[in-house]
């Protein structure tokens, strides 16, 4: 096995590929916490292997990610990898194997990338629990790169607008926001977050930005969704838990997996 992370994932393609048994795949979708329940609804299973049968990849650290891939066949015909669970900087194994997934699915042909997480909102004035918002940028607060060396990848439309009037075409009422990406695995603190609102911020987690750009820097095009799953500390007065980000996802999957599917169908 290579020590460099873009021949790993060219590695891990050519594995993923002949474990599924075609030449490539159209799409990826990484399904974050909450949202796995969602990803039956987006097409026809024709294999699903867990990832650490594919180099690269590490066991699953979180309970409510699955770390399994699965290949799908939607409706319209396209070939989606849908990434059960992901792998978190938080976990403190370094960027590669959070962008591991984003990268093989890219080397594998996949040109876009739908990425999916679950979100405290920073504005229960208008958001509500359940809500899925689209991730119109954000500000990446995580201290981390998965780019190294002097390689200046443009990040003005990481999150690209003809994706997400695309969304928009399926479901008119979902709302934008910048999405603050934090390396957790603690929730803020309410300071933190009245900081994130002062900055622009609408939603914020522990995910994402990294693999949206590694999804731009391999030339592919981002759509990013986040389900709200409760607001921020001290919005509200509530503590919080990782228990009630999953049951929110439990509650919401069947909506947010026609809307995925939907989404998918018009790739
Ligand atoms: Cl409030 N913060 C972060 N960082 N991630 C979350 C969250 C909050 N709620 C769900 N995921």
């Amino acid at each position: 096995m290579t020590d460099d992370p873009y021949a790993l994932a060219t590695e891990a393609a050519t594995a993923l590929k002949s474990a599924v048994g075609v030449d490539s795949f159209d799409v990826a979708l990484v399904m974050g916490s909450g949202w796995v329940p969602a990803a039956d609804a987006i097409g026809e299973t024709i294999a699903e292997i867990p990832v650490t049968d594919l180099p690269g990849f590490l066991p699953p650290a979180v309970a409510g990610h699955a770390g399994r891939i699965r290949a799908v066949r939607t409706e319209s015909g396209t070939l989606a990898l849908i990434f059960l669970g992901r792998t978190h900087l938080y976990e403190g194994r370094g960027v590669d194997p959070v962008v591991h997934g984003v990268r093989t699915a890219i080397k594998a042909g996949v040109g876009t990338v739908v990425l999916t997480n679950a979100a405290g909102g920073l504005r229960p004035e208008t958001q509500k629990v359940g809500e899925a918002v689209l991730i119109s940028d954000h500000i990446n607060l995580s201290g981390a790169s998965p780019i190294t060396g002097p390689t200046f990848v443009d990040l003005t439309d990481v999150y690209t607008p003809r994706l997400r009037d695309l969304a928009r075409e399926v479901d008119p009422s979902l709302a934008e926001g910048v999405y603050v990406a934090f390396r957790g695995p603690t929730y803020e603190t309410p300071a933190e977050v009245r900081m994130c609102r002062i900055l622009g911020g609408d939603m914020v987690g522990m995910s994402t930005a990294l693999e949206a750009i590694a999804a731009r820097e391999g030339g592919a095009e981002v759509l990013g969704i986040s389900l709200v799953t409760n607001p921020g500390a001290g919005l509200v007065g509530e503590p919080l838990n990782h228990a009630e980000v999953l049951e929110v996802g439990r509650a919401t999957a069947a909506r947010m997996g026609v809307l995925l599917s939907k989404v998918v169908g018009k790739l």
